[in-house]
């Protein structure tokens, strides 16, 4: 039986995922959030495929065992960056030391993420998932745009969610302030704006050789969530543990995205995995879309 558009994304988590043998070496490869769950295996596939990674993370200790490990499963080069994406000053010297030392770069993996049951907001005053799932995001891609033209060909990978699709994004209450928190509302407006956001990327970066492309990398056991309280991870780790599906899936699909040779030329597409998928209505507003760019612009200091 067809399923109707709507619920095409159940189908297609089903289908078989491409990969891709391309190699990635010597490539420099910048991912956020390579700690833990999809970050960390994207990075092992890529350490594997031969790149050079730069981790942007906010634990450096935590960092510092990744590359260790990671180390050992390739010879390969990698670096560390410390950031804390729910601080936006910390994004921008991240950018500053990226600027200052990778003169190339081939692929920006905008994966660091996070889903609060609970509203908190930033040092500067944002609802902090939004801070750190788009806002950050967005900042760093600004930041590091005109390197990523100068290095074409190069790719950007936001690593989106399914998550999108409870919608959520209120331009005149990004704070919830005026509505009850509801986490995973809150969730998915971080996404909405993020994918937003790569139809507005995508159509400035035509011809320039740089491709952005955004994804949902699986439902899969990670950590996400796991900051919140004893209710939420006991459900988490009991319950919802077991439909999960294992992180290498995710590794292997952000792989493909950032390697295979007939993606290259493929920008402003929204992947279940590696499959095509059209992201819901909500998320394809451009009108909204062009409101959320200059909102982004003005929050991250931009405009
Ligand atoms: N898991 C899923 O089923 C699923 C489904 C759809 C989309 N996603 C997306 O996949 C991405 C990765 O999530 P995950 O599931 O792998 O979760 P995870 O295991 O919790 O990993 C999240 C990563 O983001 C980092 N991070 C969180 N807050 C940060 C901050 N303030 N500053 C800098 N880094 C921060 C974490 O650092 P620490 O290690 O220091 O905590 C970690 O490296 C997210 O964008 C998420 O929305 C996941």
């Amino acid at each position: 039986m067809e399923l109707p558009e709507e619920l095409q994304f159940i189908a297609n988590a089903r289908k078989i995922q491409k990969k891709t043998d391309a190699r990635m070496d010597g490539r420099v490869c910048i991912i956020t959030g390579a700690t833990s769950g999809v970050g960390y295996q994207a990075a092992k596939r890529l350490a594997l495929g031969g790149a050079h990674l730069v981790l942007i993370c906010r634990n450096r200790e935590k960092a510092a065992r990744i590359k260790e490990e990671l180390m050992h499963v390739s010879a390969v080069q990698i670096e560390i960056v410390q950031a804390d994406f729910s601080q936006l000053n910390d994004v921008r010297e991240a950018a500053g030391i990226i600027l200052a030392n990778y003169p190339h770069i081939d692929v920006l993996i905008n994966n660091a993420g996070l889903h609060n049951t609970h509203r908190t907001l930033t040092e500067q005053g944002v609802e902090t998932v939004f801070c750190v799932n788009h806002l950050a995001s967005f900042l760093l891609t600004r930041l590091l745009m005109d390197r990523l033209k100068e290095s074409a060909p190069a790719r950007i990978i936001q690593v989106n969610s399914q998550g999108h699709r409870f919608g959520g994004l209120d331009l005149d209450d990004l704070n919830w302030v005026r509505r009850r928190y509801n986490g995973y509302k809150a969730y998915g407006a971080s996404k909405v704006a993020q994918l937003l956001t790569v139809w507005e990327f995508s159509e400035r970066l035509q011809g320039s050789g740089v491709t952005i492309n955004a994804m949902h990398p699986g439902e899969v056991r990670t950590n996400i969530g796991m900051n919140n309280g004893f209710l939420f991870r006991s459900y988490q780790r009991y319950l919802l543990w077991w439909a999960l599906k294992d992180p290498r899936i995710s590794g292997e699909a952000i792989y493909y995205i950032a390697a295979a040779p007939e993606l290259a030329a493929v920008s402003g597409r929204f992947f279940n995995q590696t499959i095509d998928e059209k992201p819901a209505p909500h998320a394809m507003d451009r009108t909204l879309g062009k409101r959320v760019w200059l909102i982004s612009e003005e929050l991250t200091g931009l405009s």
